[in-house]
């Protein structure tokens, strides 16, 4: 008897997705320029032990190995970020013709070995050019992304198909310059609010160029870091907590992509702390996507916390939770609802999930496995939830596992492994996980065996 599969549609597309600073290495290579990762990690106690991502996965050398690494998996599509301190050592002016070779030679690899590229142009790694000069709080850095995004496109527009802007202006914005949690490792609300701002406007300002240089085929998205947001308890306080947590992580980020405004209750909190806004700005902003790309980890769960600096709010843990290695919930369902949401009010044309993985702590056996069953099962799970919400008219168009290969889990260094190939930093040698071979079947059947 054959083994009935739960089938996702044809043309589904299967990837995996990684990010520059995280796996290349080679950071004075190439004639590239520093970036504020550079920085940051030389600033005692902001990275675990002291890890930067010098050499990371020596991807910048290794890529050849990597893509064969793809092919074996099966892949259709890769999702990377270029470097822009490769491409402008000093944030704008003098483009680096080094810096488009590299990836121009990834892109050709990829395109030899039957892999889409889907590039991601700003996966946090800011040239230190232009945080001296204000960074993202900067208006001015608009502009600068805008030509650098024009100088990406122009090289590779005729073979990359596929754009994603930005990764994760939450984190760039709150984690960056709230928190102080990552580069620039500022902490004021409202340069964060103002720097998320500047993001979500050089999106809108770099989807027209990205068009125009790329042509016919061209798709271009964002992507957001999302999750459904639960009151810790049915009490108005902790309702109303999760309502503005939820105002935060993703209305915040939605409404001005999709409705062209910032949601009213969160303008009303935020009151003076609320960014500078030029006329004409939102309507950039809501320049129409091709996609939204959506990275899902988890779910927050929240309490009302008047003396919280996030918004009034503090995440707890359910009780009884699954955790994976990040402390984060294993949430499956959430997926779900995730996506009927962004369905019901947002009506993205397309949706892609851009990252969905774990950290586990992988060891390989003298004999050169790596088995990783909670993995496995954290992927199962997600995409079971992917498949009912494609079934119940969600048009989600591919899959990408965070991540391809173990790497630099930011403030966490080396210490968190996410990839469906392990990495023994040591000598770099590469090894499939049992969740990789999982994967490379999961392709092959476009589907989950029932
Ligand atoms: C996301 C990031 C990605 C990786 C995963 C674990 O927030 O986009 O670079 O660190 O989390």
């Amino acid at each position: 008897m054959t083994d009935s599969i739960l089938r996702f549609p044809e043309g589904f597309v299967w990837g995996a997705a990684t990010s520059a600073y995280q796996i290349e290495g080679g950071v004075t290579e190439g004639g590239r320029g520093p970036s504020i990762w550079d920085t940051f990690c030389r600033i005692e106690g902001k990275v675990f032990q002291g890890h930067t991502g010098d050499v990371a996965c020596d991807h910048y050398h290794r890529y050849t190995e990597d893509v064969e690494l793809m092919r074996t998996l099966g892949l259709h599509a890769y999702r990377f970020s270029i470097a822009w301190p490769r491409i402008l050592p000093e944030g704008r002016g003098e483009v680096n013709p080094e810096g488009l070779d590299f990836y121009d030679r990834l892109v050709d690899a990829l395109l030899a070995a039957g892999i889409q590229p889907f590039a991601t142009l700003y996966h946090w790694d800011l040239p230190q050019a232009l945080q001296d000069v204000g960074g993202w709080a900067s208006r001015d850095t608009v502009g600068a992304f805008c030509e650098y995004a024009d100088a990406v496109s122009r090289r590779l527009g005729d073979r990359v198909k596929n754009w994603i802007t930005h990764n994760e202006p939450e984190v760039v914005a709150f984690a960056g310059h709230a928190w102080g949690r990552h580069a620039p490792g500022l902490q004021d609300m409202a340069t964060a609010l103002q720097v998320a701002h500047h993001l979500l406007l050089s999106h809108g300002e770099a989807v027209p160029i990205l068009r125009e240089n790329g042509g016919a085929g061209t798709q271009v998205g964002i992507t957001l870091n999302l999750a459904p947001v639960h009151p810790a308890s049915p009490a108005a306080e902790d309702v109303a907590a999760a309502r503005r947590r939820d105002g935060y992580l993703n209305r915040w980020f939605l409404d001005p992509l999709y409705k062209g405004s910032y949601p009213e209750d969160m303008l009303a909190f935020y009151g003076q702390l609320a960014p500078t806004v030029q006329p004409g700005d939102m309507a950039r902003i809501a320049a129409p996507l091709d996609f939204l790309g959506v990275n899902y980890y988890t779910r927050n769960v929240v309490r009302d916390d008047p003396e919280s600096p996030e918004v009034r709010s503090r995440l707890v843990m359910p009780e009884g939770a699954e955790v994976t290695e990040m402390g984060w919930e294993v949430y499956p369902r959430g997926l779900y609802e995730l996506l009927m949401r962004l369905r019901d009010d947002y009506r993205p044309p397309a949706i892609y999930i851009t990252e969905n993985g774990a950290a586990f702590p992988d060891e390989a056996t003298p004999d050169g496995r790596v088995f990783d069953p909670r993995r496995i099962a954290y992927l199962e799970r997600h995409l079971r939830q992917a498949h009912r919400a494609i079934q119940d008219g969600v048009p989600l168009k591919g899959y990408f596992v965070w991540s391809l290969l173990d790497n630099f889990e930011w403030s966490h260094g080396y210490s968190k492994r996410f990839g469906l190939v392990y990495v023994f930093y040591p000598t770099q040698q590469r090894i499939i996980k049992e969740s990789g071979h999982w994967y490379r079947q999961v392709i092959e059947r476009n589907g989950l065996v029932e």
